[in-house]
This record gives structure tokens, sequence and C-alpha cells, in this order.
């Protein structure tokens, strides 16, 4: 099968209903994109498919052959991506970190769907769970990158 990751193109061996994530961690080493829960709960596994966050542990690879598919690894490409990351820096939001990726895919994709989000909008899209309790900073961010 053919997939399309941060604009170039892999030929992988799987299973067709292999989860996408298994296959970004596993098969192609990119680590950034986490596991948590792998029942679409948590939203650690989130990437952009056509530029719609997804979950990529309930999402099976044959459902996005040919997509395009970006990851957190080539999220600074982006240009709302590079705001995104801008912002996480400058209000210091990660605390331990493992939410963190898929906290920056969501509002990516936020962005790129609404680039001037009111609160509520916020609070709607940025739904991913972070254990350390970074949600303030998180909308803090979101609405400099916003800004930007
Ligand atoms: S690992 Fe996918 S939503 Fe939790
Ligand atoms: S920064 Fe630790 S889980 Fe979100």
């Amino acid at each position: 099968m053919e997939l399309t990751v941060n604009g170039a193109t892999h030929q992988v061996d799987v299973e067709p209903d292999t989860p996408l994530l298994w296959v970004l961690r596993d098969e192609l080493g990119m680590t950034g994109t986490k596991y948590g829960c792998g029942v679409a709960q948590c939203g650690a596994c989130t990437v952009l498919i056509d530029g719609q966050a997804t979950r990529s542990c309930v999402t099976t690879v044959d459902s996005v052959a040919g997509v395009a598919i970006t990851t957190i690894e080539a999220i600074e490409q982006d240009p709302e991506g590079r705001k995104v990351v801008e912002a996480w820096i400058t209000n210091q939001v990660p605390q331990c970190g493992y939410c963190q990726s898929g906290q920056v895919m969501a509002a990516t994709a936020l962005l790129k769907q609404t680039p001037q989000p009111t609160q509520d909008d916020i609070a709607d899209a940025m739904v991913n769970l972070c254990r350390c309790g970074t949600y303030n900073a998180i909308s803090a961010a979101v609405r400099q990158a916003a800004q930007a």
C-alpha cells in the first residue's frame, strides 16, 4: 500500500486494517505521534488527514492510502503549524509533553478551518486530554497563534 506522509511517498506492507498509528510509529519510525488510549478517547495520536485532525489509533491504514497525511514531524513546514509551535514555545505550554504533539496537531487543524477562533471555538476543538492540565496555556497559545 502507498502512503503519502509529510509530502513523501512510502510503500508499506501491512494488513489493510492496521491502525495508521502503528504504521507511522513501527513501520515508518515516526514516533512523534503518541499512543495513549488506543480507543479514540485521548487524542495523543492526532495527525492531519487532508488538514483534518484525525485520531490515528482508530484510523485503518487502507482508509488513508493516497491521502495527504501530516504528522508532528513536519508540522512546522505548514504556515499555521509553524505559528502554533511558536506560540507553544512562547507560552511554555508543555509539562511532561506526552500529549503535546496531538495538541499541536489539533490546534493547527482548528486554525486551518477557523483562522480567528472564538473562545467557544477553541473549547470545542481542543478536546484532547492532558493529564498535566495545560489547558489554560493551550488556550492562550491558540489565541496567540491566531493573532500571529
Ligand atoms: S491513542 Fe488515539 S485517541 Fe488515544
Ligand atoms: S503535558 Fe503532560 S499530558 Fe499534557
